[in-house]
């Protein structure tokens, strides 16, 4: 089975991303390769589910592990302790010891965040292996061993790092995935370029159309480069030291949006892309990024569909929820800013210098 693979570099905990198109059939010996368990727990969500856990299932069975699919239900709810819980009961029920399963997290984020928290608390670490099915997995939250869960009061607040042993990709089961849900993943393979590769940059302006059509003649390389540079920057910065927040570049403002819409109605992506072109043109305000550089990141994302302008709330509220983000009062926000396209810095800023009064309109 012909893959592409990206190495993750982590001395002892280095693991390879694999990639192909109709591949998903392959999982079960590259996970035999990575694992002694003789247990494999398949995760996963309803939509996934139906169309990719019974060719995962078998995959795994024809490489000798006895399996078990577990699912949650579709949707961030599913991140919660509850279902973690849920999870370490099905584990111990059967059985399970340190070494004897490895959970498969087939799904998006959600699922791979969940897995990957179990993974990580379980017998305080079994191995997980990410088989993301969601662009933004793919690209995004299935490299770095970031996993967790949600609480009441906020977002991802527990959690572990926990790399995976393995990241196995399929491009093709991006042709189940909601056109919606390929728009929001778009922004943050857009976040990529924009931060790190002038080139990928160029490249999506050219070919962006044949990439929403999921073309593997482009998908592919562009899926490739994507994870090489989310392992790059993991790779010399696996706990977020400094390079990684780079990668929370149109966060600030992206987080503020979907804290004031309450998480409903706007996805991440969607957000995303709304705080990179504020981002974009508060670099040039800052005399960071040349004129022009907000322009041209707009127009890639709106060739994309993804909503570009930020919905209009106070900016009081917006300053609220800025500062929601922060660890500690009057600290001020590491906000990254573009110097041009294709690179990026981090400039510590007051939330009032994040969002000076008159730039969000006169009204407001
Ligand atoms: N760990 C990290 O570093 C990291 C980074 C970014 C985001 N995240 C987390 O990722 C989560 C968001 O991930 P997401 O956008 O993938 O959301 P998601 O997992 O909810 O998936 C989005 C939707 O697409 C469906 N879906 C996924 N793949 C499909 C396929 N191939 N065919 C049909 N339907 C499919 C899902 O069922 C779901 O309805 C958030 O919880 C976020 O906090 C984590
Ligand atoms: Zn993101």
């Amino acid at each position: 089975m012909s893959t592409r693979t990206v190495r993750v570099s982590l001395g002892k905990r280095s693991y390879p991303i694999r990639l192909g198109r109709g591949t998903l059939d392959g999982v079960g010996a590259a996970v035999r390769e990575h694992s002694d368990a003789t247990r494999a727990l398949v995760l996963s969500v309803p939509p996934v589910d139906a169309h990719y856990g019974a060719r995962v299932a078998r995959s795994l069975r024809a490489a000798g592990f006895r399996v078990k699919r577990f699912l949650v239900p579709d949707g961030e709810r599913s991140k919660r302790l509850r279902q973690a819980e849920r999870l370490y009961g099905e584990m111990l029920d059967q059985g399970a010891d340190r070494g004897s399963t490895v959970i498969v997290a087939l799904g998006g984020g959600v699922v791979g965040d969940l897995g990957g928290f179990v993974a990580a608390t379980l017998f305080r670490g079994i191995p997980v292996v990410q088989v993301p099915t969601s662009l933004l997995a793919m690209v995004d939250s299935s490299v770095g061993g970031k996993t967790g869960v949600n609480v009441a009061q906020g977002k991802n607040l527990v959690g572990a790092f926990h790399q995976p042993s393995l990241v196995w990709i399929d491009a093709a089961t991006l042709e189940t995935l909601p056109a919606r849900q390929l728009r929001a993943g778009m922004a943050e393979v857009v976040k990529h370029a924009a931060i790190w590769d002038e080139r990928l940059f160029r490249r999506l302006e050219r070919e962006v159309d044949a990439l929403m059509a999921l073309d593997p003649a482009i998908l592919l390389p562009v899926l490739e480069r994507n994870c090489r540079i989310k392992a790059q920057v993991v790779s010399r910065d696996e706990r977020e030291g400094g390079l990684r927040m780079l990668l929370n570049f149109g966060h600030t403002l992206g987080h503020a949006v979907e804290a004031l819409r309450q998480y409903r109605g706007v996805l991440h992506g969607e957000g995303v892309s709304m705080g990179m072109v504020y981002a974009a043109a508060h670099s040039e305000r800052l005399g960071l990024a040349p004129e022009g550089t907000r322009e041209r990141l707009e127009a890639l994302l709106d060739r994309i569909g993804l909503p570009t302008a930020l919905p209009r709330f106070e900016r009081r509220a917006y300053l609220r929820a800025i500062s929601v983000d922060k660890k500690k009062r009057d600290a001020r926000i590491h906000f990254v800013a573009l110097r041009g396209i294709g690179r990026a810095e981090t400039v510590p800023l007051k939330p009032e210098e994040i969002l000076p009064a008159g730039v969000l309109g006169k009204s407001r």
